[in-house]
């Protein structure tokens, strides 16, 4: 209240100030020009007076001459008028003037003086007066024998004044009181009901008595967006508070010790205590893009983020990847860095630039037609060129030259690489801080030595690698195949009770750390509450509906276009569905989402093309009317796109000829909050470790493939929901939160050799 008190008085204050000076400007103005009027009159009656009383005065004509000015007196508005002898002697003087004139005004012996006509203003006998005095002038050589005075009452004048100031002060109220109505209608509108408004919001939110709907601010209101943009945070900020300690609190009431990203904070703090903690991956967690004139912060689709965001954010750490956007450099600091996430900035994401050749050479060529499909072994040569290794070493260097300089002024540093991009980064950086606690996580398999082996820079990766203290695989195996590759091809000790590596006094222990999601306690993060199966059954009509399609049945599949991902025998088995049971045309759908990905290297444009080609094949053989049985969507989507179908899906295919771990599989089980779903997952697939409830099939095999979608399909609920809630309680207490805790724990128990870094022996 005290804001409007202070708003309007301000407002009035203001506009009696601005119009009183107008006024004041106005008035003087006005008295200037009528004052100018008034002489220009009585000016040119004292000339036309001049002429007649000078030859009526030199003949002694005083009567004549007392009949001219009495007559003009009473034929101009005039106060009176006077002749004067040389001396300022009053000769002859209207009635008006009639003992008035003892001594002559002033201006007259200036008039006589100066022999010219003068004006003066004065106060003559309590009444404002204009005296104007004009020489009279004798024969020849006698000059200036006497003057006239014409006596201009200046009252009307002053009536003047009074009346503009009258008409000023009523304006001045008028307008005051309809700006102080408008003012106060337009901050009630504006300001008031919004204010009261949020105020409510904020007290129903506090309170927690029912979920209220945020105040909604009109896009283009500058003045209320920053307070929007916070309430919109505070609002998230608080909700994902209180969520996670309801989580904590039913974890700890059902004796559970499922890990969230709250207990990961406390975790990583108590672990990490003062060291200061840097992770390295090449994909950044945002990607700052161009839109129009202005640019965009974009999460890549990646579960990297999800696991790696909550450690940085808890100990303020450094994520070093490299700025692949096209609006990235415009969003750095001098130093390269910026404070993210973009709302409510937490850990520092420093960018590494990359040539377009490093960026060939590095990413496109030896991790990507190297590493990758040697990693994979699926059927995919790995090429491997000369010129791809010069740039991944220059690369690694660069990246390791980055790290160093970040950690400049640390003590104690840890750091989290992440990939098979990094290979040499843990030795670079180790050479040069020993003190640091280096682990790498490798998101990809390790395949047996003998397949290893096809690398020609083999040993100088496996040395690389060797520099850290920790390396990570998702499972045994590849761990296994790991520790023989080294056995096989280097000069070192393995502790194999003990998973270690010992090479030159240096301990590397190697461990599985099976990466997840963010599912806790009632599925993955944000979900939202478990919907009814009638519901769930429109949102997939409407799903399908957006496609032109209708299905009672829906399936999905969710990948980047990778020839790893086993889509084309996929598509095959649902061929093979189709003409084995036909009975399930016009009833079930497969939706495959198909992210384009790496796509300037060759094999993947080509299998881009061919998924295509293979999707319209099917669709030609078998669709009908509104329906088809594949709906192929070639493009990147986002979590939340995506989410809405594995909600309401009937299947999730997950048919990789090999991976490492596959998220999707695991993000299918956390979305399926109603118990419901069923997942056919290749056994190729670290996942299938883990959730062994999924229906595990051999991708390479078709009829298989095709017997476990009919499977899924006509699977009892009974089944169906007592291994969908054992796969969500194995994705539950083995989330994301554990991943990221256990590894934060491993590297955090690694005993530094102060003898290696100190050079003691
Ligand atoms: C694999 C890698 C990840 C990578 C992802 C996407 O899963 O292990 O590290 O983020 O592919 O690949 P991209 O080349 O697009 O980063």
């Amino acid at each position: 209240m005290r804001l409007g008190v202070r708003l309007i008085t301000g407002l009035i204050v203001g506009i009696s100030l601005l119009t009183f000076l107008f006024a004041r400007y106005e008035v003087r103005a006005e008295k200037e020009a009528l004052r100018h009027d008034l002489f220009t009159r009585v000016d040119a009656i004292g000339q036309s007076l001049q002429q007649s009383a000078e030859p009526l005065l030199l003949a002694h004509l005083g009567r004549r001459l007392q009949i001219a000015i009495n007559e003009l007196k009473t034929r101009q508005d005039l106060y009176g008028v006077a002749i004067f002898n040389a001396d300022g002697k009053p000769l002859l003087v209207t009635p008006s003037l009639d003992g008035q004139l003892d001594v002559a005004p002033v201006v007259v012996s200036e008039a006589v003086g100066q022999n010219k006509s003068l004006p003066q203003t004065l106060n003559w006998h309590g009444s404002p007066m204009m005296i104007y005095a004009a020489p009279l002038h004798g024969h020849g050589e006698e000059g200036v024998i006497g003057a006239l005075a014409i006596f201009a009452d200046m009252q009307y004048i002053e009536a003047q004044k009074s009346e503009i100031w009258r008409q000023v002060v009523t304006h001045v109220l008028l307008q005051v009181l309809v700006i102080v109505a408008i003012t106060l209608l337009i901050v009630r509108w504006t300001i008031i009901r919004p204010m009261a408004r949020t105020a409510q919001y904020l007290r129903a939110l506090r309170t927690g008595k029912s979920s209220p709907r945020p105040p909604e601010f009109r896009d283009n209101d500058n003045l209320f967006r920053p307070l929007a943009q916070e309430v919109s945070h505070l609002t998230k900020s608080l909700n994902a508070a209180r969520a996670s300690a309801a989580e904590e609190a039913r974890l700890r009431e059902a004796g559970e010790s499922i890990w969230t990203a709250e207990r990961l904070r406390v975790q990583v703090q108590n672990r990490l205590k003062d060291s200061a903690l840097f992770v390295v991956s090449n994909r950044e967690p945002y990607t700052h893009v161009r839109r129009g004139k202005s640019w965009e912060a974009v999460v890549p689709a990646s579960g990297l983020v999800t696991a790696l965001e909550p450690i940085l954010c808890a100990c303020n750490g450094t994520w070093i990847a490299h700025g692949s956007g096209d609006a990235d450099r415009e969003t750095v600091d001098e130093h390269d860095r910026l404070a993210v996430p973009p709302d409510e900035p937490q850990y520092t994401l420093r960018r590494v630039w990359l040539s377009k050749q490093e960026e060939a050479g590095y990413y496109f060529g030896f991790a990507n037609e190297g590493l990758w499909p040697l990693c994979h072994i699926a059927h995919t040569r790995p090429t491997f060129r000369a010129e791809d290794w010069a740039c991944y070493q220059e690369v690694n260097a660069k990246f390791a030259e980055a790290v160093l300089r970040e950690m400049e002024g640390t003590v104690d540093p840890a750091l989290l690489v992440q990939d098979y991009h990094f290979a040499l980064l843990p030795r670079l950086v180790k050479e040069k801080r020993p003190d640091a606690r280096v682990a790498i996580f490798w998101h990809i398999p390790w395949p047996n030595p003998e397949a290893f082996r096809i690398c020609p820079w083999e040993r100088e990766l496996l040395d690389g690698l060797l520099g850290a203290d920790l390396i990570g695989f998702h499972i045994q195996a590849h761990c296994n195949n790991f520790l023989e590759t080294i056995d096989k091809a280097l000069e070192c000790r393995i502790e194999w009770d003990s998973f270690a590596v010992n090479r030159h006094h240096h301990l590397t222990v190697v461990k599985p750390f099976p990466i997840s999601v963010a599912c806790n306690g009632n599925g993955a993060e944000g979900a939202v509450e478990a919907k009814a199966s009638a519901s769930l059954y429109l949102e997939r009509a409407s799903l399908l509906k957006q496609h032109g399609v209708e299905a009672a049945f829906m399936g999905i599949g969710v990948e980047r276009v990778d020839y790893t991902k086993g889509i084309l025998e996929r598509f095959l088995a649902l061929e093979r569905f189709f003409d084995k049971y036909p009975e399930y045309r016009g009833r079930f759908t497969f939706v495959q989402v198909a992210a384009p990905s790496r796509t300037r290297i060759r094999r993947y444009q080509d299998l881009c093309d061919e998924i295509h080609r293979r999707a319209e094949e099917i669709n030609w053989k078998f669709e009908s009317g509104k329906w088809k049985p594949i709906v192929l969507l070639e493009r990147h989507h986002s979590h939340e796109e995506i989410a809405s179908y594995y909600r309401c899906a009937d299947l999730c295919l997950v048919t990789s000829l090999h991976d490492g771990m596959n998220l999707v599989a695991k993000e299918f089980v956390a979305a399926r909050e109603d118990d419901r779903g069923v997942l056919i997952l290749s056994g190729f697939t670290g996942a299938a470790r883990e959730l062994r409830d999924a229906l595990l099939v051999n991708p390479y095999d078709i009829e298989q493939m095709a017997e476990a979608i009919r499977y899924a399909l006509e699977m009892d609920s009974a089944e169906r929901e007592a291994r969908m809630a054992r796969m969500r309680r194995a994705v539950r207490e083995n989330n994301i939160y554990r991943w990221a805790a256990d590894l934060i724990a491993e590297l955090s128990d690694i005993r530094i050799e102060k003898s290696v870094a100190t050079g003691i022996e």
